[in-house]
């Protein structure tokens, strides 16, 4: 994500030995993919796993796109990993752990695949860990021993000859890891649980290198949290599955045409509820497809019951209504398995998930929402959408919750529909308008079914969108216990043993969670081993662009910036503004509205308060200059009137003020503000690739609100991931703000916002005027690391940002804490150099500890609302990611900061 602004870092750890001609680190690593920044220690891991072993693959060789990019469902998944390496046997993986331990280096793991999005498991820069040559079966009389490189085919294929089947994945090209590690719907839950309740043992490496088998004796902590605890305990180098006599199943294929639908739904909804005392095993694929082009919807069932009967007698409710096609037949898992085949590299696509209870009236107004609301973006290159059902019985979570294990979901025993779209396209321009709508659509479909008091908190991990938070609908109860197990087992000896546990919800209160990035490099740590994953479908393939390049890092952080949670506390909320408060929740005015339909959705009462707000009291939080806060009061608004993106950006800003000064209607207010950025965000993003003096400031404005609203964004629930790169992800977006002001600086200068960078200029020149020499605690700092430091290139650059920092220092020093400026602030980060920012992606302590005492510069901005806790927030994750000895370098920060651990 910091590409852009990381060049050339000189420092020489050479990739000897792999392959790859010499390449420094911190250079640019092109691959038949992308590229990306050698950081060291990929280069470090790369280099060691080549002298351990053979056949590591690098981006020059033969098969490197095979494994880097056609493995993969979801095209946006194609990533350029540093190297690939295919470990045979468990002692490798242990091995491996142990150098990515030592190399601090960043690493993904792929197994037989479930989980789609980029990231989940493949990576950009670091080291991909591909399982396919954990390839073994072994049928035991009730259970099957299974390699995590295997998908379910291959199971059911093993298990056919001893008419035996396990409980996996529906389709064809699903994994077993990913599955069975995020907890796995089969056709059969209804009677044998999850998949995760049929695993009898699990063969794991730890995040040390050490193995240990968890089963019901031993190790049963972690036997319990691997039950949907997905990738975060440990890498899973055999299952041990039960097995049922299960020689025959009665299948069923049956497609409906448009008037079918409302029956169809309702039939789901009819299974879901079947709770019978001896259950007959049975279940289904349940999908909804509509063309936007033709206007035609239709909906299949792909439904499958243990047993000859036929017709099978539990989808007697569909077979019922009139169908377009209707095929049963008597067959076998392996044999229904192979004709779901899904093909790799089908598309780019996102997944949405809400869960509710059945309510057949409901789910059909949703799926006619879901169908108006396709049409509005009819115009997507290679639109695939789907509105997918998944049925939950009771009986399914009846199996956990009396089989003496249990699992980390504690559903209770109530029949649930998960209803999810499944949205295919084919170009990476259109990523973030589609994120913005599949996320929005379903927040506003699923507001409504909170108000009905239908809408559950479950989601389940292998539906979700990659911004979803599967662990905030697992029983608090499970989630603590799963903080527990995660502590008891990690982080004595050192924090980085538990690399594998990385960024699961145990260890967000303790652990800093950007260190040692593990599994994945951006993304929440909740994901599964695996793979592709799961939709029977046949269609375009998209291209294998990344993100628009014309400004990407602006896009990307901006969109990081929606994600952003930094750990403000609602804090005591001051005195009641003057905002007009309607009584009516902005977010429900907006769902009624925009199922009326019109493209940009139109504004009402709802927005008007929020402008209200802004005007009256938001805008003057933002600076405390009277010149400034006059710009924010009056020119930013009427920006708004031109460029809607500002004005959403606006009323975003003052939705989470509001947030911020009413804490019990926090959550509809998050959510307005996400709701308005993200409609923001869709507009910008077609107007980044075409900015100029004229729309430039706009973009400026919206970016700098962007920036504010990362900063602002609130704790939502109690989100159970903190982002692995969070201070990086944040830098980048504020040093993204940047490079919008150099393309466009004239505008700047002298148009309505000039106001800004005069005093900006002018206080600029005041800080480079001053002198550093005197600041005490700055020249201790600066005595231990030219101790520590001996590369004289890296000295200068951490001396250069403590000379930096002296200034800025001495700035607040001099015009004193009341009158300090948000230009006198941030104009640090704004000066350290490239190299210092690489040297911070690295994590090299010295540049940990130099941003730490930053922290007590940050502080100064506290007293505006969006930054309340903000330098605690960092320091505190600079302190867990340090060791021992430079802890105590961060002393003094800590002490100003009245900041323990
Ligand atoms: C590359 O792929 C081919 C065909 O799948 C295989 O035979 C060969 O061993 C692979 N090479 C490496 C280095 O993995
Ligand atoms: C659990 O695993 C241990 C170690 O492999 C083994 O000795 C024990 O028999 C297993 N227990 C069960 C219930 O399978
Ligand atoms: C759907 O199929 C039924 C039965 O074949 C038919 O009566 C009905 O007219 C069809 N509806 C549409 C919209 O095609
Ligand atoms: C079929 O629908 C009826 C209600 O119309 C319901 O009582 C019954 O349980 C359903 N049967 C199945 C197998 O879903
Ligand atoms: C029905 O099942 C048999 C046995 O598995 C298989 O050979 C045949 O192709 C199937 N027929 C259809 C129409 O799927
Ligand atoms: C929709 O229909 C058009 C025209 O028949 C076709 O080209 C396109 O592939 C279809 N889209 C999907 C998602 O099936
Ligand atoms: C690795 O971690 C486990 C669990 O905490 C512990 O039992 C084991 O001794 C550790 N192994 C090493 C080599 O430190």
């Amino acid at each position: 994500m910091m590409k852009g602004f990381i060049s050339l870092s000189i420092s020489a750890l050479v990739l000897s030995g792999s392959g790859i001609a010499t390449t420094l680190v911190g250079s640019t690593v092109t691959t038949p993919l992308s590229s990306f920044e050698l950081t060291k220690g990929a280069a470090c891991a790369c280099s060691k796993l080549s002298r351990a072993f053979s056949g590591i693959i690098n981006p020059k060789s033969a098969n490197y796109t095979a494994q880097a990019a056609d493995a993969y469902w979801d095209v946006r998944a194609d990533l350029s990993p540093a190297c690939i390496f295919l470990p045979s046997m468990a002692d490798e993986i242990s091995k491996a752990l142990q150098i990515f331990q030592t190399c601090d280096a960043q690493f993904a793991v792929r197994g037989g695949g479930h989980m789609n999005y980029p990231g989940s498991n493949n990576i950009d820069g670091g080291v991909l860990l591909a399982l396919e040559k954990f390839n073994k079966v072994k049928v035991n009389a009730e259970s099957i021993e299974v390699g995590p490189g295997l998908t379910w085919y291959n199971v059911y294929e093993a298990l056919e000859p001893y008419g035996r089947a396990a409980i996996g994945g529906r389709l064809k090209t699903i994994g077993v890891p990913g599955l069975s590690l995020i907890g796995g719907f089969h056709y059969f839950n209804n009677k044998y649980g999850y998949a995760m309740d049929n695993v009898l043992s699990y063969d794991v490496v730890l995040g040390n290198g050490t193995r240990v088998v968890a089963n019901k004796t031993s190790h049963p902590d972690l036997f319990w949290t691997l039950k949907g605890g997905a990738n975060n305990y440990g890498i899973v180098t055999k299952f041990t599955l039960k097995t049922y006599a299960i020689p025959k199943v009665s299948a069923t294929i049956q497609v409906f045409n448009e008037s079918g639908i409302p029956g169809f739904l309702t039939a789901v909804c009819n299974i879901a509820r079947l709770d019978e005392k001896d259950p007959i095993a049975a279940g289904m694929v349940a999908t909804v497809q509509y063309n936007a082009t033709t206007k035609v919807a239709s909906a299949s069932l792909l439904g499958v019951q243990e047993g000859v009967s036929q017709p099978p007698s539990q989808f007697a409710n569909f077979s019922a209504i009139p169908a377009m096609t209707r095929i049963n037949n008597v067959t076998t898992m392996r044999q229904w398995a192979s004709s779901l085949d899904t093909p790799k590299q089908m598309f780019r696509v996102m997944f949405s998930h809400k869960t509710m209870k059945p309510d057949q009236d409901v789910l059909i107004s949703i799926y006619k929402a879901w169908k108006d609301a396709v049409d509005q973006i009819a115009d997507v290159e290679g639109l695939y959408p789907t509105f997918v059902t998944n049925v939950a019985p009771a009986g399914a979570a009846r199996v956990g919750l009396t089989n003496g294990v249990g699992n980390v979901w504690g559903l209770e025993a109530q029949p649930y529909i998960l209803w999810q779209f499944s949205t295919g396209w084919a170009l990476a321009q259109d990523d973030l308008r589609i994120e913005a709508w599949s996320r929005q659509l379903i927040e506003r479909l699923n507001a409504i079914n909170i108000e009905k008091g239908i809408a559950s908190d479950f989601i389940y991990m292998g539906d979700a969108g990659e911004w979803q938070d599967p662990f905030a609908g697992f029983s608090a109860k499970n989630v603590e216990r799963m903080r527990e197990i995660k502590a008891s087992g990690q982080h004595t000896e050192d924090k980085r043993n538990g690399l594998i546990q990385h960024g699961t919800p145990a260890n967000t209160h303790q652990v800093p969670n950007w260190v040692s990035v593990v599994q994945v490099a951006e993304s929440k740590g909740w994901h599964p081993l695996p793979s592709f994953t799961s939709h029977p479908a046949n269609a375009a393939i998209g291209t294998n662009e990344k993100c628009d390049e014309a400004k990407p890092k602006c896009q990307n952080c901006v969109r990081h910036g929606v994600e952003c949670n930094f750990n403000t506390p609602p804090t005591t909320a001051s005195t009641p503004t003057a905002g007009l408060h309607t009584g009516l929740s902005p977010f429900v005015s907006e769902a009624t509205r925009l199922s009326s339909g019109a493209a940009a959705p139109s504004m009402g009462m709802a927005e008007m308060a929020l402008l209200h707000h802004y005007s009256t009291s938001t805008c003057f939080t933002i600076s405390r200059h009277p010149v400034l806060q006059t710009v924010w009061q009056t020119t930013v608004p009427s920006f708004g009137f031109s460029y809607q993106f500002v004005f959403r950006g606006i009323l975003a800003l003052a939705a989470l003020h509001l947030a911020h000064l009413k804490p019990d209607l926090q959550d509809q207010y998050v959510d307005a503000a996400e709701y308005h950025h993200n409609l923001a965000l869709q507009m910008v993003s077609a107007t980044i690739p075409q900015i100029n003096e004229e729309n430039g400031p706009a973009v400026y404005l919206f970016s700098t609100i962007t920036c504010i609203i990362g900063c602002a964004l609130p704790r939502k629930r109690d989100d159970l991931w903190v982002s692995n790169d969070r201070i990086l992800q944040w830098l980048s977006l504020f040093r993204g703000t940047v490079s919008i002001i150099t393309s466009v600086h004239e505008s700047l200068k002298s148009g309505p916002l000039a106001p800004m960078f005069t005093l900006g200029r002018r206080r600029s020149l005041a800080w480079e005027a001053r002198s550093t020499a005197s600041q005490t605690f700055l020249i201790n700092l600066r005595r231990l690391i030219e101790e520590a430091v001996e590369d004289p290139i890296d000295l200068k650059c951490y001396t250069d940002a403590i000379d930096d920092l002296g200034k800025s220092f001495a700035t607040i020093f001099e015009v004193g804490s009341q009158n300090c400026e948000t230009a006198d602030i941030f104009i640090w980060l704004l000066r350290i150099t490239d190299q210092f920012l690489n040297q911070l992606q690295q994590r090299t302590p010295e540049a940990l500890v130099i941003f730490g005492y930053y922290c007590v510069i940050l502080k100064e901005l506290e007293w505006a609302w969006w930054m309340q806790g903000f330098s605690i927030h960092m320091i505190r994750a600079i302190y867990y990611h340090l060791d021992e000895e430079h802890r105590c370098w961060l002393q003094w920060p800590m002490q100003q900061l009245g900041w323990v651990p």
